[in-house]
């Protein structure tokens, strides 16, 4: 039976230049999609999924985050005596319980295979899940959100989980690519990976989406991988020589996706997602009826 995943990361030390200026001095993890900050909505999908302790790998200027996750003492009290009891409520059913979180520091953008090694001595010897913080999630047919269905692998494969989604093949170069082994459907073997592969080269056009679960075994490859693509230290290339020794596999996530990071990607998740929340799209729908023509 494979072990119960506990733990996620967050590598949150990005600096947001595909959304310049609204990342200047907001991180941009910390930008709004509907009502709650973009890494909000990560941090509901991993509990969804059972994680219980959130590990976030922040840098310099992120400071709200940390505050993000704590008591807000001077509003929760001032909610409580004006009787908005409903606002006071949904805060304190988002907030992580005492001690469920954890927060280091990557000092230097040496990229995503640095800022997960830095998670290291929290994570110790167990597998655990990795949530990019760009990418958000809705949920598809199977009605669960993309953490939720990596672990489900996880449970039925063991080994490592990545998951995936197809990609016009003009975009592959964008991403991580992976190939495809024996095929369960659902789930399929991984039989190569490959960091933002030249235009034309990529082996497929499924991407790697943002969700992983990961052996630990990653740490000590991470500590010695050689810079990749971009001159960055790169999560792939740690992926490819643990596959060496440790099974991966590939979940087609049946829902969607959307890469806040970009302006599009962000326009987009603020519509899906108020037009996914029953108090909201009512309203809502109206007023895309008349900015788009349609009412
Ligand atoms: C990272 C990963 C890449 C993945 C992508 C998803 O790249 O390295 O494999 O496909 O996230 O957004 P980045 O977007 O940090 O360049």
């Amino acid at each position: 039976m494979s072990q119960r995943i506990r733990k996620a990361v967050f590598p949150v030390a990005g600096l947001g230049t595909r959304v310049l200026p609204a990342t200047k001095s907001i991180p941009k993890e910390m930008l709004t999609v509907v009502d709650r900050p973009v890494l909000q909505h990560c941090v509901d999908e991993a509990r969804e999924a059972g994680i219980e302790h959130f590990v976030f790998v922040t840098g310099r200027n992120k400071a709200v985050i940390e505050d993000h996750f704590d008591m807000s003492y001077e509003l929760e009290d001032t909610l409580t005596k004006r009787g908005k009891m409903r606002e006071y409520e949904a805060l304190m059913a988002d907030l992580p319980a005492a001690g469920a979180t954890s927060f280091t520091r990557q000092q230097a953008p040496l990229g995503l295979g640095h800022a997960i090694w830095c998670a290291r001595d929290i994570i110790g010897d167990e597998p655990f899940a990795v949530l990019l913080p760009d990418m958000i999630t809705l949920p598809g047919q199977r009605g669960s959100k993309c953490l939720a269905q990596c672990i489900e692998a996880h449970e039925k494969h063991g080994g490592n989980i990545i998951a995936v989604e197809e990609v016009p093949p003009q975009d592959t170069h964008l991403y991580g690519v992976v190939s495809i082994g024996a095929d369960h459907g659902h789930t399929f073997a991984i039989n190569a990976m490959v960091e933002k592969p030249p235009q034309g080269s990529a082996p497929s056009n499924l991407i790697i989406s943002g969700r992983y679960v990961l052996e630990p075994e990653i740490f000590d490859i991470l500590a010695h991988v050689e810079k990749g693509a971009g001159g960055e230290i790169q999560l792939t290339d740690g992926m490819k020589e643990l596959a060496k020794s440790s099974n991966f596999y590939g979940v087609r996530f049946d829902g969607k996706t959307y890469d806040t990071g970009s302006k599009i990607g962000f326009l987009a998740a603020n519509v899906a997602f108020a037009m996914a929340r029953e108090d909201i799209r009512p309203g809502f729908l109206n007023e895309l009826k008349k900015i788009v023509g349609a009412g």
